[in-house]
């Protein structure tokens, strides 16, 4: 792969030489100058990162698995869109059709016609399926009046066992559990104050578990949390406490086999500490455990406007942890939470007060690839091969 360094002309064409010069944004270790054009400013650079293989082919040469969530509503509707995916992923994880409010409208009833239109995609796309997520504390509007102490039990495994099953042998991989650790709740154990544990108490967790690991004994079981990246007190906190937790479900021989870490990264102020971040991974990878980055982006909601800089800061963002997380052999997949611009949740939930479309993603809104996709195509390659 030829990578053309970027002239002294090119930087200042890029408006980037300035910033790079004067500190502004340091030059993250290992990106490649040659990769700093954002595909919007045109040029021979974007066209070498076009030709490029896809980042599912330059994960699978360092041994991961590359891939991203998308939904049904956008894979059917936009064949370009749809092209691009099964181009760049591996791997497609359900956004939300396979989670509560999307499976279950009624106490009665299931509704699996979308979960089902994205296994058989999978399928006749070659591509592996995450399912997510069996048991979190986003629920459909039924669940308050109707689920209560004494049929608690009976909801979560008939949910477990009943979605489960019908995929049985098709899931790569289920979040079993997702965000359980939520300290401001103010528990000892860290738990969140959720509508499971007040009508089932910690004991939910290992129950989904153990329905899971009997109605799909092919797929791994993951742990899904978030809010563990930086060098900050409550992350800090968190990764403590999903470790303790962790740490109770395999002395017990609960059926975990591995922690999925959301990594939605902060593009600005939030500091990373390798160190300490390298430290968690190493002793989540100690219980036995694989460990899959599940829900990568970065927000850049509070990102200058001038899209190379901003372009420019989310590729070292993505850069910089991954270039720690990477280094841990037992992390098996890297899955970005979307894949363009065009799709991003952080459109709806983090929009920039400029109003100025998000640009998180490896690929822009026209499916261009982009400075994103080079930092992590170029975090695969500096994957340490232990
Ligand atoms: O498309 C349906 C529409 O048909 C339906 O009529 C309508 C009824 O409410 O819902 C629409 O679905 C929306 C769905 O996104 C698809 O766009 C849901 O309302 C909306 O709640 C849902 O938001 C998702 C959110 O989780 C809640 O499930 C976001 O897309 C998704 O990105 C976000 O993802 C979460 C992970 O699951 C867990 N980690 C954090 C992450 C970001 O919040």
């Amino acid at each position: 792969m030829i990578h053309h360094r970027l002239t002294r002309r090119q930087m200042i064409q890029l408006g980037v030489g300035a910033a790079a010069g004067i500190g502004a944004i340091p030059r993250p270790r290992g990106t490649d100058l040659s990769l700093l054009q954002s595909s919007e400013s045109g040029g021979d650079l974007a066209a070498n990162m076009a030709q490029q293989p896809s980042l599912k082919y330059q994960a699978i040469a360092s041994g991961l698995i590359y891939g991203a969530a998308s939904s049904m509503k956008d894979l059917k509707n936009d064949q370009p869109f749809q092209t691009q995916f099964v181009r760049e992923c591996q791997m497609l994880v359900s956004e939300w059709e396979l989670k509560w409010d999307a499976v279950r409208p009624t106490p009665s009833t299931y509704n699996f016609a979308a979960g089902d239109w994205l296994v058989q995609f999978a399928r006749s796309h070659g591509l592996l399926l995450r399912g997510h997520t069996l048991v979190w504390h986003w629920l459909p509007q039924w669940f308050e009046q109707t689920v209560n102490r004494q049929n608690a039990e009976r909801f979560l495994t008939e949910h477990i066992t009943t979605v489960a099953k019908r995929y049985a042998g098709q899931v790569h991989s289920w979040d079993v559990v997702n965000e359980a650790i939520h300290l401001d709740d103010g528990r000892a154990d860290g738990l969140r104050n959720t509508p499971w544990l007040q009508r089932l108490g910690p004991d939910y967790i290992e129950i989904a578990f153990r329905a899971a690991a009997k109605a799909d004994p092919k797929a791994l079981l993951v742990y899904n949390d978030y809010g563990l990246e930086y060098d900050n007190r409550d992350d800090e906190a968190k990764r403590s406490a999903v470790l303790k937790l962790l740490e109770r479900l395999k002395s017990k021989n609960v059926p975990v086999h591995a922690f999925g870490m959301q990594s939605h990264l902060m593009g600005h102020e939030a500091r990373l500490n390798p160190g300490k971040l390298r430290r968690f991974l190493s002793d989540v990878a100690s219980l036995g455990l694989k460990i899959l980055i599940t829900e990568l982006d970065v927000v850049d909601q509070n990102l200058p406007k001038d899209i190379v800089v901003r372009d420019r800061i989310v590729a070292t963002a993505y850069e910089r942890y991954l270039s720690v997380a990477l280094d841990e052999p037992a992390v098996i997949a890297v899955i970005t939470w979307g894949l363009s611009d065009r799709y991003t949740w952080l459109s709806r939930f983090y929009p920039r007060k400029d109003k100025l479309p998000v640009r998180s993603l490896p690929l822009n809104d026209k499916l261009d690839r982009k400075l994103a996709w080079s930092a992590i195509a170029q975090s695969f390659k500096g994957r340490s091969s232990r």
